[in-house]
């Protein structure tokens, strides 16, 4: 299960190291919670972190739970693999659990194997149901130790029909590509105030600054005691995300609408650069930290709550910009359990979403005014063929090529219709970062 080198690897959290032989049995056990509630599906991640046993914990030792239930999902085909072949039968899934816990701990997050497996044994003798099996927890945590994990592909990290899709869509290698990025855990990205240097950010940071102009570090810990973040000289956005704002060029004084708004990392980058920025999204607690967000940088912004479709104005402006709803399958380096919450019928569901709401952004675009769409979301009903029927659907409007060298893109990213296919396995050399679909068309004055 040895690592492949993908260019620069963050630093571990440092709690999951360093401390980890400190940190007790209720973080472990709070791992398996965080780890069964993401697999349960959309949202249980975010509801588990809401739950006593992970909120009562102390800091350290619930980012030690959350980076274990992390590692775990991320390497969870894996970790199963080196399971059965050890396991003669299939044991309950409070065993596998236990046992998939103390795996992300010794062999992704490099914790003494000491801690991990004594943690491991007594979680197992904690409750009547799984004392009878902390005999074969011990052996076989013992024997993995003792003998290697053996060889493990990282195809199998990902869900069967989510790897058939990808082999179709994007290759047998691309395929790999796409696996071997979804085993390793991201850096930090920093979109940076157009009036502050990135350099200086980054040097104060340990950071390193990327074509485009974002910043990633390896840092890791609450961001908010990071130098900058009081001052809102930046924001966390993965490099991709910052690609969609910045190609629909927003010139200061012009009027943009961004249609999927919250919680505001494209909208400040539209601020940011001078436009009069209108913010819209249906979703009013999303709506909050766009507040926060721009309250922090002193930007200023006019927020409507409203789906997109009803929303009663008539107004149409110089830009729009729509980063519609999606499966997000695309972010799975930072949100592993996309890839687990997400089912095959999402995609088709929300293809219809974006379908609609491609028609509620055209009418809101001036004549020789430009709309950019995108999505976070590698499958192709979300991106390509989403543009392919607008085009078709809407005469007045023309693809505008994108340009990638400008826009700090990967330049294999550029699809020869002119169109962006951001993938998580380009960009190597830099980390990776996240997948994304982007296309801009401007409307014919
Ligand atoms: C991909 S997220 C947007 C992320 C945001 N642009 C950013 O960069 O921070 C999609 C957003 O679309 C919003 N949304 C979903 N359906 C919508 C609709 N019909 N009208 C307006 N907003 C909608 C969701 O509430 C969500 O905040």
């Amino acid at each position: 299960m040895a690592d492949k080198a993908r260019g620069p690897r963050p630093p571990r959290v440092e709690a999951a190291r360093d401390e980890a032989a400190d940190i007790g049995v209720e973080a472990r056990l709070a791992a398996g919670v965080l780890l069964n509630a993401a697999l349960e599906g959309r949202g249980g991640l975010d509801s588990a972190l809401s739950f006593r046993e992970i909120s009562s914990l102390p800091g350290p030792d619930r980012a030690f739970a959350r980076a274990v239930a992390m590692a775990a999902l991320r390497r969870l085909g894996e970790i199963d693999q080196i399971l059965d072949r050890r396991l003669q039968k299939s044991p309950p899934l409070a065993i596998r659990t236990i046992l998939r816990i103390a795996l992300a701990q010794t062999l992704v997050l490099e914790t003494p194997a000491f801690a991990a497996v004594s943690t491991a044994v007594k979680l197992a003798e904690r409750d009547p149901k799984t004392r009878p099996y902390k005999n074969l927890v011990n052996a076989v945590l013992r024997g993995v130790g003792r003998d290697g994990p053996g060889l493990t592909t990282a195809e199998s990290n990902l869900p069967d029909w989510i790897a058939a899709r990808w082999r179709a869509t994007y290759g047998e290698a691309g395929l790999t590509g796409l696996a071997l990025a979804a085993r390793e855990e991201p850096a930090t990205d920093l979109s940076v105030k157009p009036a502050i240097d990135p350099a200086i950010v980054a040097e104060a940071l340990e950071g390193e600054v990327l074509p485009g102009g974002t910043v990633r570090t390896g840092r890791r810990g609450d961001i908010a005691g990071w130098p900058g973040f009081e001052a809102g000289d930046w924001w966390v956005q993965d490099a991709a995300a910052a690609i969609p704002a910045r190609l629909l060029a927003p010139g200061a004084g012009e009027t943009v609408v961004d249609l999927c708004a919250a919680p505001g990392g494209k909208t400040l980058q539209l601020a940011a650069a001078g436009a009069e920025v209108t913010a819209l999204d249906r979703s009013e607690t999303r709506l909050k930290r766009l507040h926060a967000n721009f309250e922090r940088a002193g930007l200023p912004v006019e927020v409507v709550v409203s789906p997109a479709e009803d929303w009663e104005d008539d107004r149409t402006f110089d830009a729009v910009l729509l980063d519609a709803p999606c499966t997000a399958t695309g972010t799975f380096r930072r949100n592993p359990e996309v890839l687990r919450a997400t089912k095959p019928a999402d995609v088709a569901k929300l293809a219809d979403v974006q379908h609609r709401l491609l028609d509620a952004a055209a009418e809101r675009v001036k004549p020789g005014g430009r709309l950019v769409y995108c999505v976070c979301s590698l499958e192709r009903e979300e991106g390509e063929t989403q543009i392919i029927a607008f085009l078709r659907r809407n005469a007045a409007f023309r693809t505008a090529p994108a340009d990638p060298a400008a826009l700090g893109a990967p330049p294999e990213a550029l699809t020869p219709e002119g169109w962006l296919r951001l993938l998580p396995s380009q960009w190597t050399e830099h980390g990776g970062l996240d997948g994304f679909f982007i296309a801009r068309m401007d409307r014919i004055a």
